[in-house]
């Protein structure tokens, strides 16, 4: 008998022993679930409250706690940094084409924040923090929001009392009943012939990186930089008289930054700021776009974008500006760089 065949008679004897518990137990396999166990798993805390440990904090405490476990993401007033999620603010947003999205404007049970703050965070060392560190944020939270004074304190007696904005905003889905007459029936399986993927989470920027991207302005990087471009053979500048046929070659290369920028009549920012008359124009400078600070910074030292300056971060942005937020790792050929910005250089104002 081959070892493959005995492994299958074991497994075969094996689940049908399992099938009764006596023989499970006779073979000591398994063990019933301790109650401390179960306790670890059974956290949900419910909108009525069932689920809430004794315990308080105060909006006071819960700022000194969020400040040292959250605010590196979430902002010191819950405003969110960069692109962590922001819990607070957004109010009167929900009906807009871009709604944000927040504790405040839109979570409709406190009892869910109680739950995912105490079950999830801090990011990356989940239900390091007691109790009542957990009401105490929660109180902060509901404190950036405008919604308890700067001495209350949440606790599991006054709880309910809480009024969330959006509380009434969520309504039993009827569609089933109500749309019926839309529905034709749903293809369940193989409905596509072909799948094309448009879009990769990483290049949407959805959760910024750490480390390195995050990194505070290094001052003298753009010194240094200016300084070694310098040192290299000047480029040509070939923006006067368009090249329309490097001008279609940027166009497609442009399709790298599309995912980011937009450019052209009616341009808006999106995760990056528009590039209309990009050329000639101060580093960091559009008024409404939430830049890195070290871009900022560039800016305020007298960085602006000409073909060199462009050339060169475009080759390595983190490198050319430390800590910059463009998650973009750089085009490779100086082909394409040239072509980009021949591109961009036909927007100007
Ligand atoms: C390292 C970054 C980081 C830290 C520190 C952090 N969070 Fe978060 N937080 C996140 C991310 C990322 C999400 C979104 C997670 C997801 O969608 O799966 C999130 C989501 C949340 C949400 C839900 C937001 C929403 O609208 O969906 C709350 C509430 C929250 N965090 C509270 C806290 C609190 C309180 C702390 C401090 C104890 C904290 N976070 C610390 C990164 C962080
Ligand atoms: C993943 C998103 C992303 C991609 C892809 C991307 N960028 Fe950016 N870009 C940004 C962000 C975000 C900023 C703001 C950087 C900061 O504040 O540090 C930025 C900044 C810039 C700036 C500075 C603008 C200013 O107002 O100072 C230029 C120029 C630029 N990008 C050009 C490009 C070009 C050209 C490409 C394609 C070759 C590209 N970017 C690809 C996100 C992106």
């Amino acid at each position: 008998m081959s070892k493959y065949r005995k492994i299958l008679i074991v497994g075969t004897a094996l689940a049908a022993t399992l099938a009764t518990p006596a023989m499970a137990e006779k073979l000591g396999l398994g063990r019933a679930a301790l109650p401390e166990e179960i306790a670890a798993w059974n956290l949900d805390v419910s909108p009525d409250g069932t689920g809430l440990p004794e315990g308080s904090g105060s909006v006071e405490y819960g700022e000194t706690v969020f400040s040292e476990n959250c605010a590196s993401c979430h902002g010191e007033f819950a405003e969110g940094v960069g692109n962590w999620p922001k819990l607070a603010g957004g109010e009167d947003t929900l009906a807009r084409r871009d709604p944000v999205k927040t504790v405040g404007s839109y979570w409709p049970y406190l009892s869910t924040v109680w739950d995912y703050v105490h079950r999830s965070m801090p990011f990356g060392a989940a239900q390091t923090l007691s109790t009542d560190d957990v009401y105490a944020m929660t109180a902060y939270i509901l404190y950036s929001n405008y919604l308890v004074d700067s001495d209350f304190v949440l606790s599991k007696d006054n709880f309910l009392d809480v009024e969330m904005p959006n509380a009434d905003g969520f309504i039993i889905d009827d569609r089933e009943e109500t749309e019926a007459h839309f529905w034709t029936e749903p293809c369940m399986e193989n409905c596509k012939d072909e799948v094309e993927i448009t879009m990769h989470a990483s290049v949407l920027d959805v959760t910024p990186g750490t480390t390195e991207d995050d990194a505070p302005a290094e001052a003298d990087t753009v010194a240094e930089a200016d300084q070694a471009a310098a040192e290299e053979a000047p480029r040509t500048a070939g923006v006067a008289e368009p090249d329309p046929e490097l001008v279609a070659e940027g166009e497609k290369v442009f399709r790298k930054c599309q995912a980011c920028h937009q450019v052209g009549e009616g341009a808006k920012n999106r995760v990056g700021p528009q590039l209309n008359s990009v050329l000639g124009r101060t580093a960091g400078s559009i008024d409404d776009f939430r830049y890195s600070n070290p871009m900022s910074a560039a800016g305020e030292d007298g960085l602006a974008w000409t073909d060199e300056t462009l050339a060169q971060y475009l080759a390595d942005p983190r490198k050319y500006i430390k800590g910059t937020r463009m998650s973009f790792a750089g085009l490779r050929s100086q082909d394409e760089i040239d072509a980009v910005i021949a591109y961009l250089a036909t927007f100007a104002e």
